[in-house]
């Protein structure tokens, strides 16, 4: 049966991670943990905005959680640096096996679809930046709606951009909070461990399936070859 598949772009798709490079000059062994934080803040800004109804697209949401970061981490950056660290962040790297996974997927009969807290034109640039784009059909963004993952809302919205039903479509996430978003709108899912510590939020629901690698998804969802 051929499905609807929406892919989470950061921590899926798309490596949060790879700003530290970036960060290292000003970090050094600090530099992961830098990141992390920063990721968490610019989720929590998220969710927060979310809730308050207060929307301010995702770059702000980073770029914000940055300023925090650097306060928590007593890191003193200059405009230009904090600028050229926010543009690190507009060509992150993929991971290593999303290319291979999306090629994989773009012989079946599966639709292929990026889905994305980020703006349309930042996923846009990301996805070409690290030559994935032309595997997806389209970029659906969050700013169309002016909420963010987890409102329900923003699930709807993929399952109308896609001329979608709930029941017919995967959420690929390494993200928990939108594997359980989805879920909770009726999506399948299938949550990417890509390291044994990750650990999936004890909210009494599993993912329809786990996988170590986008790869996987292949045997999972069955070839539905054209
Ligand atoms: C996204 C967030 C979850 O890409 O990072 O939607």
């Amino acid at each position: 049966m051929p499905y609807t598949l929406a892919f989470d772009v950061y921590g899926t798709l798309i490596n949060t991670a790879g700003v530290v490079d970036a960060l290292r000059p000003h970090l050094g062994e600090r530099a992961a943990a830098f990141s992390s934080r920063w990721r968490e803040k610019q989720l929590e800004y998220s969710f927060r905005r979310g809730l308050m109804g207060a929307y301010r697209d995702f770059s702000i949401c980073t770029r914000d959680a940055l300023s925090y970061t650097c306060r928590e981490f007593d890191l003193g950056l200059t405009g230009a640096q904090s600028q050229a660290l926010l543009d690190a962040y507009r060509v992150l790297p993929a991971f290593d096996d999303a290319r291979q996974a999306l090629e994989m997927l773009s012989q079946t009969q599966h639709r292929l679809y990026a889905f994305s807290n980020g703006l349309p034109g930042d996923v846009e640039n990301l996805l070409q930046h690290a030559c994935i784009r032309d595997y997806l059909l389209d970029v659906i963004s969050v700013d169309e709606i002016k909420s963010f993952k987890p409102d329900p809302a923003v699930y709807r919205l993929f399952n109308q951009r896609t001329q979608s039903e709930a029941q017919e479509t995967w959420l690929i996430s390494s993200n928990p909070f939108d594997i359980l978003g989805a879920h909770h709108c009726g999506f399948h899912t299938a949550w990417v461990q890509r390291q044994a510590s990750a650990l999936f939020d004890p909210w009494g629901i599993e993912p329809s399936a786990t996988i170590t690698g986008l790869t996987e998804l292949v045997g999972v969802l069955g070839e539905s070859t054209a």
